[in-house]
């Protein structure tokens, strides 16, 4: 490889993939668009089936976000006002967001400072009587220690809702993260995401069928048949495009999940002793929704490596209980040291499943470069 031509590269790369996948999904797009059911259908269920088996789980409600499908599961266990919801800051907003939107309040505890999940010593800490639910987000798709969270909640009855939206294909204790004990598990599939949909789109998975009867209500209008509603719901569903494009790439999730865990194999030989990698558990195998390293000098060196082409990510830079939005759950800086301190040092790396080995070698070779500086 000639080191020294400049090369772009994408964090992502979503064009690079549909050209994969190109000439299966346009007749399926096709077919849903002849058929003129554009709104549920046998494709949903189809797609519903397929995931639910994927992640082993009994039941599979698709919903139109990752957004909502954490909201429909706080409303399906009858979550709202005086309520508390115990999450971490170190995640997209649409966690603390779907809490706040069901009218309860978040309440956060700082995370592992190995993992960057949830430490279950400080969430026990944040319990009181009005503790609903705990939501464990599975950062980056490497999956938080569920079994310390359940020892927590169980005996005291509060309900999980794991926030899954990055962990499709993810594994805990030898099983895929779908198929554990939580109330429901939430998947986001953004076009992003490891099985993202062309738009937006989501699914909650669990195994408690009256749960899951209950959110296929919520998500349709509170609709039990035909002109009968029997409680208020609303527009919640997944859209029949979008599933026949899931249900396709759903079956190369498992060789691209494999792909991208060679790939960073491969960037973590080569930047051995160079950068530091955020920990998995031995109970834990991540399917890499993003590859993140740890750098005192995040934002310099972020900045260094688009100058040569090289997009890289912030997930997440601010603490949420430091964003404007949650001001008045009156958190203050200094309230959550391990959150705060990686919320400043994690750059995340480009990473896709048809990424090439030469592209990481470039990239690598920019990080030396800039730590000779
Ligand atoms: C951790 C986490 N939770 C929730 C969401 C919300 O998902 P969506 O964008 O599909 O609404 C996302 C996705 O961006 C996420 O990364």
């Amino acid at each position: 490889m000639n080191r020294t031509k400049n090369m772009t590269i994408s964090l992502m790369d979503l064009p690079g993939q549909y050209k994969y996948i190109e000439e299966e999904v346009l007749p399926e797009i096709k077919k849903v668009l002849a058929s003129g059911l554009y709104v549920q259908g046998p494709k949903i269920t189809e797609f519903e089936e397929n995931f639910a088996k994927y992640c082993g789980a009994k039941y599979c409600i698709g919903v139109s976000s990752g957004t909502d499908a954490l909201i429909f599961a706080l409303k399906a266990l009858n979550i709202g006002i005086g309520d508390e919801v115990i999450t971490v800051p170190n995640t997209f907003t649409a966690t603390a967001e779907a809490i706040v939107l069901v009218g309860a309040r978040p309440v956060f505890c700082d995370i592992d400072p190995n993992t960057q999940n949830m430490d279950p010593e400080s969430l026990e800490k944040r319990l009181t009587k009005r503790t609903r639910a705990v939501i464990p987000v599975h950062l980056h798709g490497n999956p938080a220690d569920l079994d310390k969270i359940y020892r927590i909640c169980k005996r005291k009855k509060i309900a999980i809702i794991e926030d899954a939206a990055q962990a499709h294909g993810s594994i805990y204790k030898g099983k895929k993260i779908g198929s554990h004990k939580s109330d429901f598990v939430c998947f986001s599939f953004h076009p992003v995401k490891n099985l993202g949909a062309f738009g937006d789109a989501g699914a909650i998975v669990t195994n408690n069928k009256k749960l899951a009867e209950l959110v296929r209500k919520l998500i349709n209008h509170g609709r039990e048949e035909h002109h009968r509603h029997t409680l208020i719901g609303t527009t919640g569903r997944l859209d029949t495009i979008q599933a026949a494009i899931l249900d396709i790439k759903l079956k190369k999730l498992d060789n691209w999940i494999k792909s991208k865990i060679n790939l960073v194999e491969y960037y973590k030989e080569k930047l051995n002793g160079i950068c530091k990698f955020i920990d998995t558990t031995p109970k834990s195998e991540s399917a890499y929704h993003v590859l993140a390293i740890l750098t005192t000098e995040r934002d310099e060196l972020a900045k260094f490596l688009e100058k040569y082409g090289i997009e890289t990510g912030m997930h997440y830079p601010i603490p949420l209980y430091l964003q404007t939005a949650y001001k008045s759950l009156g958190y203050k800086k200094g309230d959550f040291p391990n959150a705060e301190k990686y919320a400043s040092q994690t750059l995340t790396l480009p990473l896709f499943p048809h990424m090439k080995k030469s592209q990481i070698d470039y990239i690598v070779d920019k990080i030396k470069k800039f730590n000779e500086k």
